[in-house]
C-alpha cells in the first residue's frame, strides 16, 4: 500500500524542522511532485514560510511562493497533522551541550510528537546528524510505545542529510542519498521513497552504518582541515607560504586532495559532528584521537587570528587596546549568511575582550547577535570606512568583494582566508595567516 502511495507520488510527505536541511528537501520533493506538509515549532518561521518567504539562501521565496500559493507545500506548527502523512522526514536540530555531549532533546521532541499520530503503513526517516545507534536506540523504542510493528506496520530508517550550503552544483536531488533502514522491509521502502527524486540511492546494512557513513565525512573534513591547519601554523614558524605550498600540491593529479587553512571550524555540523561520534566511541572505551586532535588545532585557529591581528596593529605602533578592527566576513563561509559556530565571533570577542572596537561588514548578515547582549550591524563597505580603522581582518572570502580596492584604502589587512591571492599593489600592507 505505501509502496504503491510513493510509485505513483500519492503518497502524502512531512518533513519536520524547516531550516537549511529541511526546507530544501521540503521543495525538491515538492518539485517530483509530491503534496508535502512542512512542520516546525517556530510560529515565526512557519508564518514566514506560509508568505512564501525563505531565509535560507539555498531556497529563493520565488520559487517556493507558487508552491504555497497552490497548496503543494503547507506549513503548520501542529503536529495532528501526521496523521493524515504517509511519510515523514525529521529534520531538527542535533547541537552539542556545553559539555561536549549530544543533545537529543529535539529529536526526542520531535519523536514524542510523531507517536501520537503514528499509524499503519507510515515511512518515518531520521535525516539529523547523529551518533550510531540513535535511530534503533532513542527512536526506535518511542516509535514502538504505539503498539504497531516495526518492518510490518511502519517503517522506520535513517538517511543522513548531505547538502552544502551554497553548493551551486550539488543539490539535494544531484548528491546521492545514503540509506539504512531497522528492517530489510524497513531499507527498501526508504530506498524507494528517495529514489522519487534523488538520482542515486546507496543502501548501507543497518541504520548505524548510515549514521556513522555521515561521521566518517564530516570527521574526514575536520581532521584534514586540522592537518592543514597545522601545516599553516609549522609555515608560520618556518617563514613559508602555506598557500603557495597547497596550490602546488594540489597540481597532483592523484592522492592529494586540497584542503584549505583557515580561522577554524564554524557551522552546524563539521565543529560538532565529531564529537558525537567521539562521545559514543567513549562509551566503547575507545578514545577517537584524531577527532580530539583535530579539534585542539582547529580550536586554536582563532587565537592565532587574534594574534596576528594584534602583530599587525603592532606594526603601526598601536595596541588592540583603543584600536578599531573591521571584521569583513562573519558567516562562517564563504557567500553564506549563517554564522554558527563562527571562528569570527571567536576573533571579535577576544578583541573586545582586550578593549578593541569592532566594525563588520557582511553582504550576507544584516544584524549579528551572540552571546545574548552583543548586537552588531553590518556597515556600508566605503572608502571612508576602511580609511578609518586601523586595521582590517578578512575571515570569510565572500566573492562579492573588491578586494584589491579593500587593499588599496586600508592601514593593514590581516587575510585569514587567502582572499587576497590575486592583488597585485600594496601586498606589503598584507599579513596572511
Ligand atoms: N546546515 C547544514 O549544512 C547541514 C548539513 C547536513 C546535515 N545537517 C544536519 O541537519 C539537522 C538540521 O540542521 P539545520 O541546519 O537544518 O538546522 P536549523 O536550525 O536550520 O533548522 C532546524 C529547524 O527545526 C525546528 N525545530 C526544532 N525542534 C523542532 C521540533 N521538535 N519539531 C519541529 N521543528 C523543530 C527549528 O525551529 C528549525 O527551524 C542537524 O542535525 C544538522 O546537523 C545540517
Amino acid at each position: 500500500m505505501i509502496r504503491k502511495k510513493i510509485e505513483t507520488r500519492l503518497a502524502h510527505v512531512g518533513v519536520i524542522g524547516l531550516g537549511y536541511v529541511g526546507l530544501p528537501l521540503m521543495m525538491t520533493i515538492a518539485k517530483a511532485g509530491f503534496f508535502v506538509t512542512g512542520i516546525d515549532t517556530s510560529h515565526q518561521k512557519v508564518e514566514r514560510i506560509q508568505q512564501g518567504i525563505s531565509d535560507v539562501s539555498d531556497v529563493a521565496s520565488e520559487d517556493l511562493a507558487p508552491f504555497i500559493q497552490r497548496g503543494q507545500i503547507q506549513v503548520t506548527t501542529d503536529y495532528r497533522v501526521l496523521t493524515k502523512l504517509d511519510t515523514v522526514n525529521i529534520c531538527v536540530p542535533t547541537p552539542l551541550r556545553k559539555s561536549k555531549d549530544p543533545d537529543m532533546s529535539f529529536i526526542i521532541s520531535a519523536v514524542e510528537g510523531i507517536v501520537q499520530c503514528l499509524h499503519k503503513d507510515q515511512l518515518i526517516i531520521l535525516e539529523s546528524t547523529t551518533y550510531p545507534g540513535t535511530t534503533e536506540e532513542v527512536v526506535l523504542p518511542r516509535l514502538a510505545e504505539s503498539g504497531l510493528e516495526i518492518g510490518k506496520d511502519f517503517f522506520l530508517a535513517f538517511s543522513p542529510e548531505r547538502i552544502d550550503p551554497g553548493n551551486e552544483i550539488y543539490e539535494t536531488a544531484n548528491t546521492p542519498k545514503i540509506v539504512g533502514g531497522i528492517t530489510p522491509e524497513c531499507t527498501q521502502i526508504a530506498k524507494l521513497f528517495y529514489e522519487q527524486f534523488i538520482n542515486k540511492v546507496h543502501v548501507v546494512s543497518s541504520t548505524q552504518a548510515a549514521e556513522m557513513v555521515k561521521l566518517l565525512e564530516n570527521t574526514f573534513r575536520s581532521v584534514n582541515i586540522g592537518l592543514v591547519n597545522e601545516m599553516a601554523l609549522m609555515c608560520d614558524r618556518m617563514g613559508m607560504d602555506v598557500w603557495e605550498i597547497v596550490d602546488a600540491a594540489a597540481t597532483k593529479p592523484f592522492g592529494f586532495m586540497p584542503f584549505y587553512p583557515g580561522p577554524g571550524l564554524g557551522g552546524h555540523c563539521i565543529p560538532i559532528d565529531p564529537h558525537y561520534l567521539s562521545w559514543k566511541a567513549k562509551t566503547f572505551e575507545f578514545y577517537a584521537r584524531f577527532i580530539e586532535l583535530a579539534s585542539e588545532i582547529n580550536g586554536s585557529m582563532p587565537k592565532y587570528v587574534f594574534d596576528k591581528i594584534a602583530g599587525a596593529l603592532n606594526r603601526h605602533r598601536k595596541a588592540v587596546n583603543g584600536s578599531n578592527v573591521l571584521i569583513v566576513g562573519v558567516a562562517y563561509k564563504k557567500d553564506v549568511g549563517d554564522t554558527r559556530e563562527s571562528p569570527s565571533i571567536d576573533v571579535i570577542r577576544m578583541i573586545v575582550d582586550e578593549g578593541g572596537e569592532i566594525l563588520y561588514h557582511d553582504p550576507y548578515v544584516s544584524q549579528l547577535q551572540f552571546d545574548g547582549v552583543e548586537s552588531y550591524t553590518s556597515q556600508e563597505l566605503t572608502t571612508d570606512l576602511v580609511k578609518s580603522v586601523d586595521c582590517v581582518a578578512i575571515m570569510t572570502d565572500h566573492t562579492n568583494i573588491d578586494y584589491e580596492w579593500l587593499v588599496k584604502h586600508a592601514v593593514v589587512v590581516v587575510d585569514a582566508r587567502n582572499a587576497t591571492k590575486s592583488v597585485e599593489a600594496h601586498r606589503d600592507k598584507i599579513i596572511k595567516i
